[in-house]
């Protein structure tokens, strides 16, 4: 359900409405976390907007923002064609912030040096590079380390370079440095230009996020009042202005992204919106009642309830391999939804709740709009089938922040909160073949053990937990009875983004409550096992 080629997506399209009165402008010069800048930035109450370099100066007069943060990237300054900041933006008379390359660039651009070496590894260490955790000390006071930072200190980091600056441009001076890189942070305080070597985006630079707020907030002056409720408010703007007075469907998934883009574009568009629900037979205990009771009851958007069981089951029937039930159940899905779509008279729009760690964007050296997006939906292909194009309101946002925005609209702390449930549904959760019969022994058993989960309080804490019906029989004995019947596996992680994951330490106590509840609830399950791998090297789905 990976989709390497989706269509023109519309995202941009409505951004020709007013600006928040308070805006910082990204540059973005091809990082893979270029995103996580625009993150922190909304985490200090200030509206962000991110531009390719290619169309930093139109972003710029378009926004008037206060400041800009110029990102990393993997291209080397002394690279052939590598980007560039149109250079009257460094006479616009705003601040601006050049983290990594964006530092390298700004010193190349206002007559400083930098130092190649595209080498990783042992070569890029030895020319100076450093990668991976650091410490930096602070040598001088400088606006970034207001409140935060003390002259003499030395704070951990996050470096990622191979190139580094030798020589700084006239007016800056050099406030932190550390081993591999003796301009760390460098700053021209009257012209309010920074650059700092590492990456205070990520994580691993524990006082990033502070770092990046006191460059928004004090040296570019924003008031750090933006919130949720004012990303509702620019995003029906954009919304209606890329929609028009045409008509979008929205497919469902039952998850929160989908529903939240959902009920997002239904309050901008109201009636052109109708949502289609394909339900596959492969949903959890009561999740499908849920799905339609919100959308009709709750929020009255018209939504199309398919149910499409026997079509996917009967489908499924003699498959074993994981593949292969992925790929008819992603064929089945856009199968069913495209046949909907044409019943409804067909739409211009396609609405996904894609997210920003489903995307992965980069902007080619060379400039131009070609940029690569990779993104992973359910219903992945209708696009280009049906010629239709994409509304893809939540693609800047992290998944916390979809189920801020979900509360901002009202959706039930139930729905907002649930765990990740993937496309293929339980059919991924039964190894080897699926049948009626498997599905609704898994149901049974992953409803008790969610509900032992909420019932102590727990399931916050959890990324995502889950029963597995194993295609293994073991021997029991129940009351004086041979039993002969499958096995059940937990399966229980702590995320942040799905891509790497850790097993959820129960204690014992609570796991044989939930083994016991099961083999004495369900018929089918003679015994309980807890999954205890990781991912990587395990995957979190079994399938
Ligand atoms: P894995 O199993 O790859 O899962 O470690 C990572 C996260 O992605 C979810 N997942 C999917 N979500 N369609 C989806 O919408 C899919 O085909 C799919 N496969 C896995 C999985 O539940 C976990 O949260």
């Amino acid at each position: 359900m990976t989709s390497d080629a989706p269509p023109e997506s519309t995202p941009e399209a409505g951004r020709h409405s007013s600006p928040a009165a308070d805006t910082i402008l990204i540059v973005d010069f091809g990082s893979q976390v270029t995103q996580l800048i625009a993150r922190r930035v909304r985490e200090a109450g200030v509206y962000s907007e991110i531009a390719p370099f290619t169309q930093a100066l139109e972003a710029f007069e378009r926004l008037r923002p206060r400041g800009i943060i110029l990102s990393g990237s993997p291209a080397s300054v002394a690279e052939e064609g590598s980007p560039r900041l149109p250079q009257a933006l460094f006479e616009a008379g705003v601040p601006i912030l050049g983290i990594c390359y964006g530092q390298q660039v700004m010193t190349h651009q206002l007559g400083g040096e930098v130092r190649p070496g595209h080498e990783t590894g042992a070569d890029a260490l030895s020319r100076g590079g450093e990668f991976g955790r650091a410490f930096l000390t602070v040598t001088e006071e400088c606006a970034l380390f207001d409140g935060l930072w003390r002259v003499g200190e030395r704070h951990q980091v996050w470096m990622s370079h191979g190139d580094k600056v030798t020589r700084f441009a006239d007016g800056f001076r050099i406030v932190a440095v550390s081993d591999g890189a003796p301009f760390a942070v460098i700053a021209d305080e009257a012209r309010r230009f920074y650059g700092t070597q590492f990456h205070p985006e990520v994580m691993h630079t524990p006082d990033g996020a502070r770092l990046l707020a006191n460059f928004v907030r004090h040296v570019c002056g924003c008031a750090g009042d933006w919130t949720m409720a004012e990303f509702r408010k620019t995003k029906v703007e954009q919304i209606r202005a890329a929609v028009g007075d045409a008509r979008v469907l929205c497919g469902l998934s039952g998850g929160v992204d989908s529903a939240v883009a959902a009920v997002l574009i239904h309050e901008a568009i109201g009636e052109q919106l109708t949502c289609v629900f394909v339900d596959h037979g492969l949903l959890r205990a009561g999740e499908a009642e849920q799905v339609v009771g919100l959308f009709r009851g709750a929020y009255n958007i018209p939504l199309v309830h398919v149910t499409a069981e026997a079509r996917f089951l009967d489908g499924l029937a003699g498959l074993t391999d994981p593949e292969a039930k992925r790929k008819f159940i992603g064929k089945t899905f856009i199968d069913v939804f495209e046949e909907e779509a044409r019943a409804l008279g067909g739409a211009d729009f396609l609405a996904q709740g894609t997210l920003y760690p489903d995307v992965i964007e980069s902007v080619s050296f060379t400039g131009g709009p070609s940029v690569t997006i990779k993104s992973h939906h359910n219903v992945g292909g209708l696009p280009e089938r049906m010629a239709m194009k994409l509304v893809e309101p939540l693609r800047e946002l992290f998944k916390d922040e979809v189920r801020a925005l979900g509360r901002e609209l009202g959706l039930p702390e139930s729905f907002v909160g649930r765990h990740p449930f993937p496309g293929p549904g339980l059919a991924i959760r039964i190894p080897g073949e699926v049948t009626r019969e498997r599905c609704e022994i898994l149901r049974k058993a992953d409803a008790i053990y969610l509900e032992e989960i909420r019932n102590a309080g727990l399931y916050d804490a959890i990324w995502q937990a889950f029963a597995v019906l194993l295609p293994v029989r073991t021997v029991g004995v129940m009351g004086d009875h041979r039993t002969y019947d499958s096995v059940c596996a937990l399966r229980a992680v702590t995320s942040t983004d799905g891509m790497t994951a850790d097993v959820y330490p129960f204690d014992a106590q609570f796991l044989g409550r939930v083994a016991t509840r099961i083999v004495n609830e369900v018929r089918g399950i003679n015994r309980v096992v807890y999954d205890y791998t990781s991912k990587p090297p395990g995957t979190i789905e079994w399938e």
